[in-house]
């Protein structure tokens, strides 16, 4: 069965196409490229054996975006992951974060209706809970106003899909991911920071190869064990099977709801530095890190229960935070071979 994957060579997106083609699925990937290199599709194809149909669009272009549903008229499912994704950039981009992240979706959903495409997986995010006054954060919470543009975005696309599912010709499924860090076990896929990473693990393992000075750590003075932010981070390929998994529940199960929500994270809350020992005790590398201010934006704590996930989707994070740093550094090795 074909499945529309928007930012398909992305960080994430590249993990689920190789694990949907894995499951029987075809994939076929948009991509602009915007967060991605080509050879991440020849990478795609070196696990595989297979090279996905990949169009190299803007998700929001809708002329050309139509023409990749015109031509796969027998799309069963469209996977969203297309977006502007960074916290700390979103801060100092709101314009570019919501044009991008909405417009792109609102292309997507209306080239569905168009061509009779009734179900869609969404990439939401954990962000959409804001500083959460509980946790584990559940499904069932209310949203907090959310702490960065960002954020927003992911809560305002919520909030489209869950009323344009209330008419019935559509199926989603919102998978709120937590913190995805590590890369494919062959070292051939992972994370592509374009520039200064905003995300930890990148600067982590740009550190550790000495492209990046040392590491700066926002703020230790948070009321946290060790004054650390603590996020719930999950490998990437955990993330990538919780997406088949949504898609098996949409187009092989009967009867489920029109909108479901699922936390996708491990229900394990780790402190910036508490990343940073686990990667240098695994790797048996050391980090040079000082303590610089907070981050505007920064969630100060949050961390899932996946329970629901785990219930109904039937899915479960299997790799440890070992496998998280040491499968990071094995691409960081890699990327730096590549330019070598
Ligand atoms: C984690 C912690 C930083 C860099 C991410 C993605 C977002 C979304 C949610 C999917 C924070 C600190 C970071 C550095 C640091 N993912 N940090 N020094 O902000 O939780 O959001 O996950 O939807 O797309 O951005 O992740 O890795 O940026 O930050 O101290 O150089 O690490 O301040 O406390 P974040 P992050």
């Amino acid at each position: 069965m074909k499945i529309l994957i928007t930012g398909g060579l992305g960080f994430i997106g590249s993990h689920t196409i190789v694990e949907l083609m894995q499951a029987g699925y075809e994939p076929i990937i948009i991509d602009d490229l915007s967060n991605s290199e080509p050879f991440m599709l020849d990478n795609i194809q070196k696990i595989t054996g297979q090279k996905p149909k990949c169009y190299l669009y803007d998700a929001c272009d809708k002329d050309r975006v139509r023409n990749v549903f015109a031509e796969n008229t027998d799309i069963k499912a469209v996977i969203h992951f297309a977006a502007k994704k960074a916290v700390g950039e979103s801060m100092k981009q709101p314009l570019a974060y919501y044009r991008t992240n909405l417009v792109s979706l609102l292309t997507v959903l209306d080239l569905m209706q168009e061509f009779k495409v009734g179900n869609i997986v969404f990439a939401s995010s954990a962000t959409v809970y804001g500083e959460p006054e509980k946790l584990p954060v559940t499904e069932e919470m209310p949203l907090q106003k959310s702490l960065s543009s960002y954020g927003s975005t992911k809560q305002m696309a919520e909030d489209i899909l869950e009323k344009t599912t209330a008419n019935h010709w559509l199926k989603a499924i919102l998978l709120r991911f937590f913190n995805p860090v590590g890369a494919h076990h062959t070292a051939l896929l992972g994370e592509l920071p374009n520039g200064v990473p905003n995300n930890l693990m990148p600067y982590v393992t740009q550190t550790a190869s000495g492209i990046r000075k040392e590491l700066t750590i926002n703020g230790n003075d948070y009321s946290t064990p060790d004054g650390t932010c603590v996020r719930d981070y999950i490998h990437v390929v955990d993330l990538a099977k919780a997406h088949v998994k949504a898609i098996d529940r949409l187009l092989k199960t009967a009867e489920t709801p029109v909108c479901e929500v699922f936390n996708i994270g491990t229900g394990a809350g780790i402190s910036v530095l508490e990343m940073v020992e686990t990667f240098e005790k695994v790797n048996n590398i050391k980090i040079p890190y000082r303590v610089g201010p907070r981050r505007a934006g920064d969630a100060e704590s949050i961390y899932a229960s996946c329970e629901k996930a785990n219930k109904i989707l039937g899915w479960k994070a299997e790799l440890s935070l070992a496998d998280m740093v040491r499968d990071s550094w094995n691409w960081e090795k890699y990327l730096k071979d590549r330019k070598e």
